[in-house]
């Protein structure tokens, strides 16, 4: 059964369906399958606005391909529970309805899902996006996975589930945005980001100069091979993102794709949309998704900052009435964003005044991976550090210990921060 939802957004309309809603895991006969289980979250597609036809769920149809049906393009992220689920995203031949992942310990797999497939605005030659999600994982587990369809699989690869509630297991993640017209400095990030296994990637926004530009996507797409096929990629919503229909479809996020929250190990994510004309909504979840977490540390990520000393934009004094008091007051340690193309660090700031790092939070802008760069103006009293260079962050987060190193390109480190909770 279909269910119509409707998501006002800003000036544009997004039709989504909710589809597949229970996501019931597919056993295959011949296994024994041990896990899996049904997702909560609904796959939304989103609705074309050229042709309703063919963006509504194709059936799942488990043997009908075209021309071209190897998937490529697949790339991992979490719609739900980072400990006990992955989606998957991966592109066909706009023919290809096979939309099925395959899961399990070893290359024999042993259970599955069947997802939904869709194509996008303006996609003749972009063909069709497929997307899947597992539910029921156990924590802290390798899986091996394959999409597509019977005598059209993808390759083996692998991903590994969020550790277990309760861990204070090291982990560490990637932080970067802005690649717009230059996505090589993106996978120029990703290589060089290998040398430190990266648990996942968080991406800030502007991943595309226009985001309706299909063959923009597919040079960001194309990087991630090798990287966000192994590892989700969690992307924010940038302005030049534009709320067209691609992000929506290219990327398989938590409830509205928008606003969002996750846990991996002892840490919490706060997802935000700062492109809305109206942010009010977006505040009053934030401050009760924020008191709702235990988890020590907390990370709110948007595209535009609220504290910068970039030339060309500076400080966004919208995002920051609409959630900097609510991000101090309820402990996120580090706010990252992008959009002001630089790298730069504000002191820990508590209501909007220069605070310890134990009491305050530490304004982050990374915008280095492609975009021309911006210039900087240190005379900002909230300004810790800035450096005008294309930059990445890694972030490592032991127990009760954060270190977070910005990096330029060639390897070497621009910025350290380490902080306790
Ligand atoms: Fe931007």
């Amino acid at each position: 059964m279909f269910v119509l939802l409707l998501s006002q957004i800003a000036c544009h309309t997004i039709e989504k369906q909710a589809l597949n809603n229970d996501s019931a895991p597919v056993q295959d006969s011949d296994s024994d399958p041990t896990t899996g289980g049904p997702c909560a979250r609904a796959i939304y597609v989103p609705k074309s606005g050229v042709d309703t036809t063919e963006s509504v769920l194709a059936d799942a149809d488990a043997a009908t391909f075209g021309a071209a049906p190897t998937p490529f393009q697949v790339h991992l992220s979490w719609a739900e529970d980072p400990m006990t689920s992955m989606s998957f995203v991966w592109r066909t031949d706009g023919d290809t309805l096979a939309s099925q992942v395959q899961v399990g310990a070893d290359t024999s797999y042993g259970f599955g899902t069947i997802g939904a497939s869709f194509t996008v605005l303006g996609g003749d030659t972009f063909g069709r996006v497929h997307e899947a999600h597992v539910c029921g994982l156990t924590a802290g587990t390798t899986y091996h996975y394959r999409v597509g369809g019977e005598g059209h699989w993808s390759e083996d690869r692998t991903f590994t589930t969020a550790p277990a509630e309760g861990s204070t297991a090291p982990f560490r993640f990637v932080v970067a945005g802005d690649s717009r017209d230059n996505q090589v400095v993106w996978g120029q990030i990703l290589d060089a980001a290998e040398a430190f296994a990266p648990d996942f990637y968080l991406f800030s926004g502007d991943a595309v100069d226009l985001g309706s530009d299909l063959t923009e996507w597919d040079a960001w797409l194309a990087e991630g091979v090798g990287h966000t096929d192994y590892r989700p990629v969690m992307i924010a919503h940038g302005n030049h993102e534009f709320l067209a229909q691609p992000f929506f479809a290219l990327f398989a996020l938590p409830d509205n794709e928008q606003w969002f929250s996750f846990d991996y190990g002892n840490a919490h994510f706060a997802f935000l949309n700062d492109t809305l004309a109206d942010m009010s909504a977006q505040a009053t979840w934030l401050d009760q998704d924020l008191k709702a977490t235990t988890k020590p540390w907390k990370f709110a990520h948007h595209h535009q900052p609220a504290y910068s000393s970039c030339t060309t934009h500076g400080s966004s004094t919208v995002v920051r009435d609409a959630w900097s008091s609510v991000e101090e007051q309820n402990g996120v340690v580090v706010d990252f964003s992008g959009h002001n193309h630089n790298y730069e660090r504000s002191v820990p700031l508590l209501n909007g005044q220069e605070t310890d790092l134990a009491h305050g939070t530490t304004y982050v802008v990374s915008a280095g991976a492609g975009a021309d760069l911006y210039g900087n103006n240190l005379a900002q009293t909230f300004t810790e550090t800035a450096t005008v260079d294309n930059n990445w962050v890694l972030v490592e987060i032991n127990g009760a210990s954060m270190t977070l190193t910005a990096y330029d390109l060639s390897g070497n480190v621009i910025d350290q921060l380490t902080a306790t909770r």
